[in-house]
């Protein structure tokens, strides 16, 4: 069995127990050196100089990530007026940010376009009200060549049940609107969905978009979207996604239609989770355990208003048991439900699944907890928010973002 935090040397030479007393618990604790590592990998994706990647910030927006993700050389998408704020406060330049919005108003829309970024636009309504708003400027579209994919329904993007993208049907009109509006169509880009293991996907969508982007003289960039994989069931041996043979495969893509169409023009992908998941555990305290009909309950503070993946998708995240500051492997095990401290009995993090014994008092930690962790979660019920800790490379510690107070409940009143 493997166990991430040992393999890793995650903490460093933190104990679990000394960074709950320190910080409170829940606590979301970031490993720099892995996300670094993560960075760099994608960032070499593909060897090529008009390659680049941009790190789409939903997965994760907190400042000092996004500093750390800068430096590495990555650019950034954002969803929001709000991402784009942050993004600005983290020091990326105006062009290194691409806004790759969904039903926006225009007064968002102007929010980009004031500050000169990018916007891509995903329906035919969407850009006659950008064309009326900001004629004569450039533009990029959002197109949906019809595949799919994704660990969960809810977020498969691309396909033909996804409310994402403008259908390759449309391309005529969007053909008309941008000549109306004196547009010029700058770029098109897509995202196929969220998690996959497998690189067959998306280089078919990438094979796609190329054959549609030869009907777009004027344009300068691609971008192929996010969604590559993580293993998040490490425990049972699953491996990471091929990572080179994927950039190998895609180089050969690129290279051959850049060649074919003497076209020199930039090319993106947007990964969140694969820079930023592996690099945080969450950690959380056993208050108690209970045994209902047969069931055994482990109850925790690990609710889903800190972690809402495995509420909201059924997702796997390995759990470590650290009891004494010592990671407990040994047998015997048990098949417990580990649960959170919300008013709702769909607060389950972890269902019938064997793990060691696990007791009051002890520690859990939530591995893999770094993608779309802290960025989801939320004040229900009025439960704070957790801190974030970053363990940095040379061993040292730094808040990097506060707990919620008292006092932060109250904003706004
Ligand atoms: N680009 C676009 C346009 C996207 O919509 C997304 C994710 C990404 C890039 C980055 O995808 P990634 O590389 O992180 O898979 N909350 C869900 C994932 C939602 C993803 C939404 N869009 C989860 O926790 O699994």
């Amino acid at each position: 069995m493997e166990y991430f935090s040992e393999k890793t040397n995650f903490f460093k030479h933190h104990k679990p127990s000394d960074l709950l007393l320190k910080y409170g618990s829940p606590l979301y604790v970031y490993n720099e050196s892995i996300l670094r590592e993560r960075a760099k990998q994608i960032r070499q994706l593909v060897d090529m100089p008009n390659f680049e990647v941009s790190y789409s910030i939903k997965a994760n927006s907190n400042l000092y990530i996004l500093k750390i993700l800068k430096e590495e050389g990555l650019h950034a998408d954002a969803m929001s007026d709000g991402e784009i704020f942050v993004l600005e406060k983290s020091g990326y330049d105006k062009d290194h940010i691409f806004f790759v919005c969904n039903n926006v108003s225009a007064e968002e829309m102007k929010y980009a376009v004031d500050r000169g970024i990018m916007v891509s636009i995903d329906s035919l309504s969407q850009l006659r009200l950008y064309g009326e708003n900001f004629p004569n400027s450039k533009v990029s579209v959002r197109l949906n060549p019809g595949i799919g994919a994704g660990h969960h329904q809810k977020v498969v993007t691309g396909g033909k049940t996804t409310k994402f993208g403008i259908n390759l049907d449309k391309i005529t009109e969007i053909i008309e609107i941008s000549k109306k509006y004196n547009l010029k169509i700058a770029g098109i880009n897509q995202h196929i969905g969220s998690l996959f293991m497998s690189s067959t996907e998306y280089l078919r969508g990438v094979n796609e978009l190329l054959q549609t982007a030869l009907i777009f003289k004027d344009i300068e960039f691609i971008d192929f979207g996010g969604g590559f994989g993580i293993p998040y069931k490490k425990q049972e041996g699953q491996q990471p996604l091929e990572l080179v043979q994927f950039g190998k495969d895609l180089k050969l893509i690129l290279s051959k239609w850049q060649q074919d169409n003497s076209r020199n023009i930039i090319f993106r992908c947007e990964p969140g989770r694969f820079v930023v998941a592996e690099s945080a555990i969450l950690l959380g305290r056993v208050y108690a355990k209970k045994s209902n009909y047969n069931k055994i309950f482990i109850g925790t503070d690990l609710g889903f208003s800190v972690l809402i993946r495995p509420a909201m998708y059924g997702s796997h995240h390995d759990i470590e048991v650290y009891r004494q500051n010592k990671l407990v492997k040994e047998k015997p095990f048990e098949s417990v439900n580990i649960t959170g401290n919300i008013c709702e009995s769909g607060d389950i993090l972890v269902e019938e699944r064997e793990l060691p014994v696990i007791m009051e008092e002890d520690i859990i930690g939530v591995m893999d907890a770094g993608a779309y962790g802290y960025s989801m979660s939320s004040n229900y019920n009025n439960r704070m928010r957790p801190a974030e800790v970053l363990i940095k490379c040379d061993g040292s510690l730094k808040l990097i973002r506060k707990r919620d107070t008292y006092e932060d409940l109250l904003r706004g009143f």
